[in-house]
Parts: structure tokens; sequence; C-alpha cells
């Protein structure tokens, strides 16, 4: 059910590592994501998948995790990601005129990604917080590869979950308790709800 796998679908960003995610069922998912939305069709994204142990020790010092958790530097050894896809925007097919656009795209891509994991039981984060250069020099991606998002994935190891924001409450930072649950807080429907028919008696669309 797409509404269980939405709410079971948080950010990890604790996994076992040695978990191992076969190349073949990470080229599945983007099997699925070749068929997704894009704008005028364009398909300018590129994937490259990343589950050999050793590269994967290259691309973690040029990640940057949870901004908001100031006193931890991400992951320590063991529970890092067990295999990364890597998304970029091919310059040779998007050009200025859809660049803007492609970014929707790449939100489809990343979700159904993460649906895909799930569905899987496993989990991801996506990172757009990269050291670029790095990430060039260790990839030896061609520079037309307009590198976006790395998307980390592997087998949660943290409870993280969402709870309700309180109305007038404006902080978004999630946090994490003394036992190390992670808390995602969400605004209520209340307030991402436009409502302008009904408060101006336009018409009740209910
Ligand atoms: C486009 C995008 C970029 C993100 N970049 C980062 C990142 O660089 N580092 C990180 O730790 N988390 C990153 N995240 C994860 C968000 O922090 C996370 O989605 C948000 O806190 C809400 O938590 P939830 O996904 O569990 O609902 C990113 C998420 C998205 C959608």
């Amino acid at each position: 059910m797409l509404k269980e796998l939405v709410n079971k679908n948080k950010t990890f960003r604790r996994f076992y590592e040695n978990y191992h995610i076969p190349y073949a069922q990470l080229e599945q998912w983007i099997q699925l994501v070749r068929l997704v939305p894009t704008a005028r069709n364009q398909q300018a994204l590129k994937y490259l998948i990343v589950n050999d142990p050793q590269i994967r020790q290259q691309i973690f010092p040029s990640l940057k995790w949870a901004g908001y958790l100031k006193d931890w530097d991400g992951p320590e050894e063991g529970e890092r990601p067990s295999a990364y896809i890597i998304i970029g925007i091919d310059n040779k097919i998007s050009d200025n005129y859809i660049a803007h656009w492609t970014y929707v795209d790449l939100g489809i891509a990343i979700q159904t990604l993460l649906l895909s994991a799930v569905e899987n039981d496993l989990g991801g984060c996506g990172i757009i917080a990269f050291n670029r250069k790095e990430l060039y020099e260790t990839l030896k991606i061609p520079q037309y590869i307009d590198i976006k998002v790395v998307l980390a994935l592997g087998k949660p190891k943290e409870n993280v979950q969402w709870i309700d924001m309180k109305k007038g409450e404006t902080n978004i930072k999630y946090y994490r308790d003394q036992q190390g649950n992670h808390y995602v807080p969400k605004r209520s429907m209340e307030e991402i709800l436009l409502n302008l028919w009904s408060e101006f008696n336009f018409i009740n669309n209910k």
C-alpha cells in the first residue's frame, strides 16, 4: 500500500553496514525510475550505482550528514550506507531552458528510489550537501554530468518517527532523544492545506 510505504519512508542515516545490497537490485530500482515523468520528457538524469566497499569508503568523507544535529558527524564505521546512487543532470541533454524543471525530475526520481528501498525493508537519505570537487575526483565522473544528489542506502539501524507540530510552533529542526531515537516535526494539515474557498465563503467544495 502506498500509504504504508510513504509512512515507512523516513530519512535514515544509520545502517547495518555489513548488509549487502546487490548491484542487480539497485539496477531494478533505476529500471523503475526510467519510466517516471520528466519535464518535456527530456530524461536528462543519469545514475551511478556504487556498492563496492572500497569506493563506498572513498565517497563517505565527502558527504555531510544531518546539519541540525550539531554534535554528530555522521554514521560511524559499521553504521555507514551499504550503497549509493549518485544522480546527476546530463548537461549534454539539459539546457538552460529546462534546467530548473530538471529539479522537479530529481524529486520524483529520489522519492521513487526511496520508496523502492522501503518496499524492500531498506531505506536511505538523499544528500545534497557534499564536497563536489572530492566526489568528481573519487568517481571520475565527467564534468558534463552535474552531480546533484547522492542517495545513501542501506538496512536502517535507527528508529525514526515523525511528530505533529503544535499549532503556532515554527521549529522544524529534527532532533534525537537520549536513546538515539530520531524525531522529525511535520507541519499540521491545518497549516499546509490552504482553504481559501471556505474562508471566503465562495463555495463549499467538500
Ligand atoms: C532534496 C533533499 C536533500 C537533502 N539533503 C540532505 C543532506 O545533505 N544531508 C542530510 O543528512 N539529509 C538530507 N536530506 C534529508 C532531510 O533532512 C529529511 O528529508 C528531512 O529532515 C525530513 O525527514 P524525513 O525524510 O525523515 O521526513 C535531504 C532531503 C532532501 C529531500
